[in-house]
């Protein structure tokens, strides 16, 4: 295959003043970047968008740094090796990497997973990415779902959540997804398991969510804050847990809320532990939670859900629609064969 001479790039234009919109984004070109030594040079397959890296955009990510303009807009991406100055890699392998929104990048080849062709590769930018893994040990390193326990897990349609519900599924605890929409909601309990899914912009959330919560709340995976987590909290059982996953409620403002009440009360009266946690702080032992999270897959026991873009130059809409709920699973942009 004949490679074009110019890297297409999605740049950062401008930081989002209060809502995230695709005028945040321009389209440029680069030359292809060359590999140095020990470095691989990757064609960029399939990429994938999350609401994390909204966080990154408003500086309140530590780990992602202080937002920037003029940069590629980061991502993590399946990508094909076309060149390599690495014995660990050779042209045509697959892997995955922190691309960003561009066709090319170059690695430093310790940087790369790769990836087999055994399921399909997506799944290693879904269930076998960052967000499986981040479902897998903030749910079973931070708490123990199973049989007799309640789960509740918000953002239950999302990368994460979906992921969530499903391990503790397997797991043999009760599950109960929060979402958008009703037809999240079926969806959450006809294609993903889930037992009860209740939607937080129902008028009456709260009596709702205690109906589908009849003995209580054991361990609640919060992937929103706000007003969501003030709900939840109440509901929880004396010794619950509480695992801080993320706060999407409040990414997609210059003006986030303040935390709920109840914090540290209704901790301290029922003995709650809450605790937030990075997945990257488990990189040691990604590669056997990847192992056990594909024995799931291939045995049918996972159902990991895509939504997929096609090209490029949609991953600014495809963002923009994500914050807004428009995503079922992982989201996905198709960028090239
Ligand atoms: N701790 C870690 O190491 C780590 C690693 C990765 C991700 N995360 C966090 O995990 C969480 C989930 O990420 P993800 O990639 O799974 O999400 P995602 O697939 O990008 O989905 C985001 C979902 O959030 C929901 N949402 C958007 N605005 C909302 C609002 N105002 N209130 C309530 N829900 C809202 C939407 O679903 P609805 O239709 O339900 O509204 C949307 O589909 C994020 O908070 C992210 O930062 C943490």
């Amino acid at each position: 295959m004949s490679e074009p001479a110019a890297n297409r790039q999605v740049l950062i234009d401008s930081l989002p003043e209060d809502k995230l919109t695709i005028e945040n984004y321009r389209v440029a070109t680069a030359p292809v970047p060359s590999p140095g030594p020990d470095q691989v040079l990757c064609r960029t397959l399939v990429l994938t968008i999350g609401a994390g890296t909204r966080a990154g955009l408003q500086g309140s990510a530590s780990y992602a740094g202080a937002p920037k303009t003029n940069v590629v807009m980061n991502g993590s991406a399946v990508s094909r090796v076309v060149e390599s100055t690495s014995d660990r890699f050779k042209p045509g392998d697959l892997v995955a990497c922190p691309a960003g929104w561009q066709d090319y990048s170059v690695h430093p080849a310790t940087g790369l997973t790769r990836v087999d062709d055994d399921v399909d590769p997506a799944h290693y930018l879904g269930a076998l990415g960052t967000n499986g893994l981040t479902a897998y040990f903030g749910l079973l390193d931070l708490a123990d779902p199973a049989p007799g326990k309640t789960v509740l897990v918000s953002a239950a349609a999302g990368s994460v959540g979906h992921m969530v519900g499903q391990i503790a599924h397997i797991k043999g605890a009760r599950t109960v997804g929060i979402t958008s929409t009703e037809q999240k909601c079926q969806l959450l309990t006809d294609r993903i398991g889930f037992d009860a899914a209740v939607s937080y912009r129902s008028p009456d959330f709260r009596n709702e969510l205690k109906a589908a919560c009849p003995d209580g709340v054991d361990i609640y995976f919060d992937n929103t804050g706000g007003d969501i987590l003030g709900t939840a909290l109440r509901r929880m059982n004396e010794h619950g847990r509480i695992i801080c996953c993320g706060v999407v409620s409040q990414y997609d403002t210059s003006n986030p809320a303040a935390a709920p009440t109840g914090i540290p009360g209704l901790l301290v009266n029922k003995r709650i532990r809450m605790e937030g946690f990075l997945v990257f702080d488990y990189a040691a032992r990604y590669e056997a939670a990847r192992a056990e999270i594909k024995g799931w897959i291939t045995s049918g026991k996972l159902n990991p859900l895509n939504d997929e873009f096609d090209g490029l130059e949609q991953a600014p809409a495809a963002f923009v629609d994500l914050l807004a709920g428009g995503n079922v699973g992982t989201r996905i942009i198709r960028v090239a064969t």
